[in-house]
Formats: C-alpha cells, structure tokens, sequence
C-alpha cells in the first residue's frame, strides 16, 4: 500500500504521496500542495528539499555511502578508470571492454579544438583565472555548433554533443592554464589515453622531450574518478536548471562551472591550501585558526571541513588522504602542508564545535596537496574539480532532458512593500 503524509491547515487535512527510493528515502510529494491549499514550501538554500527523483548516484551523508550507479566509490577509484567511469555515469552500465574502446575512440576523435578557439583564448588578459577561461571556452561551444542550441536533435546528436564535449575539455582545461603561465599551447596526442594526453598539453614544454610517469596517470583517473558525480549538489543542480529551460549541454555546463566555483562548494581546493599557507606562515598557530572558524563574529571558516550531506566522514576524503601519502612517498615529496594539514585535521576532530556540528574533512581538504604534488597550482585546482565533475553534469542534464523535467522555477514568499503609488521625480 502506498504510503502518505498528511497536512492539516486552516481546519482542511490533505493527503501527500510519500516516495521510496531504492535504498528506502523518503520523501513528500507536494507538486499538488498549492492548488489543493494555496501555499508553497520555503526551505532556504533547499536543505531538505529534492528537486527531481535520479538512478545515477545515491549517497547517504550519515553513513558515508557514495555509490554511482549502483557501485562503491571505494570499488570505482581502485579499479576503474575515468573514461570507464564517465561511460558508467552517462550511459548507466559499465560498458564492455568493446565499448570502452570505441567509447575513448570517439573521444579521441574529438580532441581537436578549432583553431578560432585560440583567438578567444589570446583575448583573455595573462592572469584571468583559469575557471573563468574555461566557463567561457565551454559556452563558445555553442557559437562553433549552432546546432546544438536546437533542443529536437536526435539522440544520436545530442550523444555526438556529449563526446565532443568530454573529447574537448582535457585540451580547454590545458590550453586555458598554458595561458595563463604565458606558454605555447600543445595540440592533443591521441596516441595517448584520455588522461596521459591531458597531462602532456599541461606539462610538454616546446624545449625539452616530455616524460609520461604511469604513476601520475593513475593518480589523476583516481582523482577524476572521485570527483565524477556528488548527486544535487550546487553546481550540479545549476547545470539541470539551466537545462530545464531548454538550454544547450555547453551553456548548461558552462552555468554549473560558474556555480562551482565559489569557494564553498569546488573554490574551496584552492582556498583550503591558500589557508594552509597562510596558517604555515603564521608561525603554524592551529588553535589560533580553530578558535577563529569558531568564533561566530569571525568570517573565517576551516576550508576543507563540514559539507551539506556529509554529517560522517565523506568517504571521498578518505581515499584522498591515504592517495595523497602514498602518491608523496612514491614521488618522494616531503611537503611540510600536510604534516600541517593532518595536525590541523587531528586538533579539529577532537574540538567539541567540530564533534557538535559534525564537521568532518571534505573532499576538497586533501586534493589540493596531490595536486600540488603533480606540478598543478592552486588557481587550476577548481579546474580539475570541474574536470572530473563533467562526466556527472553530463549525465544529470542527459537524464533531465530523457525525464523531460519541466522548467526549473521556484516560488518565493514576497516579503517587500505593499502596492504604493508612483511619484513623479521631482514630487519625492
Ligand atoms: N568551519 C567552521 N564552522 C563551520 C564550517 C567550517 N568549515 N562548516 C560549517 N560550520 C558551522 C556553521 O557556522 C554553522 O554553525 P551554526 O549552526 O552555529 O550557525 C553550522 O556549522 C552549519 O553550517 P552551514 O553552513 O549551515 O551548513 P551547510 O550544510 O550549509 O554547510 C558547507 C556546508 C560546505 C557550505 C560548510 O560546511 C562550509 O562552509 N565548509 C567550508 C567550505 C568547504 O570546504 N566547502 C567544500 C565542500 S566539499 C566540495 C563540494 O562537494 O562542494
């Protein structure tokens, strides 16, 4: 029998559909509630509100599950790769070692950027960041596939859309950081697989031969891979609602990288490690920087610590911080932020504020210092979140346009003036 929750208001009881998801969440059903009632919901910054039901990622923040399509996070960075996982995310089953193929194949084919995408790029000022760069790369998509702004394509266009995109992006995110190091740009190498080719047109300099490390290739899929998909989160749900509206998958994922930007959802990687500086050049006065996150007439927050649905370790952390010793010893780094870095995470942990609020390290605490061991600075950091978030925007916006999702639009409570009556300027 199915299940329902009930609204009394006004002396009038209303029936509400309850949801089950596969792994038993719940959830009311109100698309009926205001014209049965006449109100609305209001749930600021939509904690608990779920905006669309989704098979691609589950993810329970109590228990520290993070699952994509059915399979451990744990399982998908210690056996898979990130084109494999990219197809999983998109197409919803792990392919075939034949489809993988023709999968990376059809990717490769689609490395190539037009060459006017280097006028756009030489028009950008030196020291634009990175984010801004790429967001702006992405929408011009659209001026080079006019096509893709018609929301009736076939399938199989909407599918050549999404190659092209995933084909694209590792040569933008490269070219878009050579810019900003005043660098040539290097053309992609498909000789290469998705990642090694990446980090060639990051680290091939005109001057010397490049030198591929395996080690660093793995490194990045794990990195990518645990990046992918994070179900509803900020950007994520950016990128469905601007699809909602009809737009194109690169505007819509151009909107989702803006929405990642912010340094409280992927800004934070970069400025965990600019804290972690900042920290270190302070003579490493830990207590002095907790009691500021906990001091509430203070702005300052501990980056890198609490996440909206992780109220439990955030399992992504964790294989991060194991990642990150394992990847310093073998390149034989000694980098003194992540002694600091675990201190930090060891006081903190034990601090009644962060065992009360349940603020654990995040994602973004550790990957900043394998990315730093890999050569990569901390403006491109948000860049590589952005990286291995696409295969997960694409898969959000393909199941939104597939549900035919209606217009994202939320209501408000309008809490301004009354209606008042128009003075002519010179009356006031
Ligand atoms: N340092 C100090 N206090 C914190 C922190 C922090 N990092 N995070 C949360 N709090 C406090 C906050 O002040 C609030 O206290 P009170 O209840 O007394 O007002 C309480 O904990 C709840 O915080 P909130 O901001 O209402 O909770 P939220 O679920 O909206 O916040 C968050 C999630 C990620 C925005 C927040 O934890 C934060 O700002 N963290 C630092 C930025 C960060 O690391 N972001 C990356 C998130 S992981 C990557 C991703 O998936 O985006």
């Amino acid at each position: 029998m199915s299940k329902k929750a009930y609204l009394e208001y006004d002396g009038k009881k209303i029936a509400l559909p309850v949801i089950i998801g596969t792994e038993n969440e719940l959830g009311i059903d109100i698309s009926k509630l205001r014209s049965k009632t006449g109100l609305i919901t209001l749930d600021r910054g939509f904690k608990n509100t779920g905006s669309t039901t989704s098979s691609i990622t589950y993810l329970n923040g109590e228990k520290g599950i993070l699952r994509h399509r059915g399979y451990s996070i744990e399982d998908l960075a210690s056996k898979s790769t990130f084109t494999e996982v990219s197809y999983l995310l998109i197409y919803g089953k792990l392919p075939s070692s034949n489809q993988l193929l023709k999968f990376e194949t059809k990717l490769k084919h689609h490395t190539l950027v037009h060459e006017d995408f280097k006028i756009i790029l030489d028009g950008f000022p030196s020291k634009a960041h990175p984010m801004g760069i790429l967001s702006s790369l992405i929408t011009s998509l659209t001026a080079f596939y006019p096509e893709s702004i018609d929301p009736n394509r076939s399938r199989d266009k909407v599918n050549l859309s999404i190659i092209r995109m995933l084909g694209k992006f590792p040569t933008f995110v490269a070219w878009s950081y050579k810019k900003r190091i005043g660098h040539p740009i290097v053309y992609p190498d498909n000789s290469l697989d998705y990642c090694s080719n990446f980090l060639k047109m990051m680290f091939k300099m005109p001057t010397e031969n490049y030198e591929y490390n395996p080690l660093i290739s793995d490194v990045l899929n794990k990195l990518l891979i645990l990046h992918a998909d994070h179900e509803q989160n900020c950007s994520t749900a950016t990128v469905r609602i601007v699809g909602s509206s009809l737009s194109s998958i690169y505007a819509s994922i151009s909107g989702g990288m803006n929405a990642l930007w912010g340094p409280l959802h992927g800004g934070a990687n970069q400025a965990v490690i600019e804290m972690l500086e900042k920290i270190k050049k302070d003579g490493s006065n830990i207590k002095k920087y907790i009691k500021k996150a906990k001091d509430k007439n203070d702005p300052f927050r501990l980056m890198g610590f609490g996440h909206r649905v992780y109220k439990n370790f955030d399992p992504r952390a964790k294989i991060i911080k194991e990642a990150t010793d394992n990847v310093l010893n073998k390149l034989g780094i000694n980098d003194p932020i992540l002694d600091l870095a675990k201190t930090l995470e060891k006081i903190a942990l034990k601090d009644q504020y962060f065992i009360d609020k349940k603020l654990y390290p995040n994602v973004d605490f550790y990957s900043g210092i394998i990315y730093r061991a890999l050569g990569i600075p901390p403006e491109m950091f948000t860049v590589m979140f952005a990286f291995g978030r696409l295969p997960g925007w694409i898969a959000q916006w393909k199941e939104m346009r597939e549900n035919n999702e209606p217009l994202g639009r939320p209501r408000q409570i309008y809490t301004g003036e009354k209606s008042l009556k128009y003075i002519e300027i010179d009356k006031r």
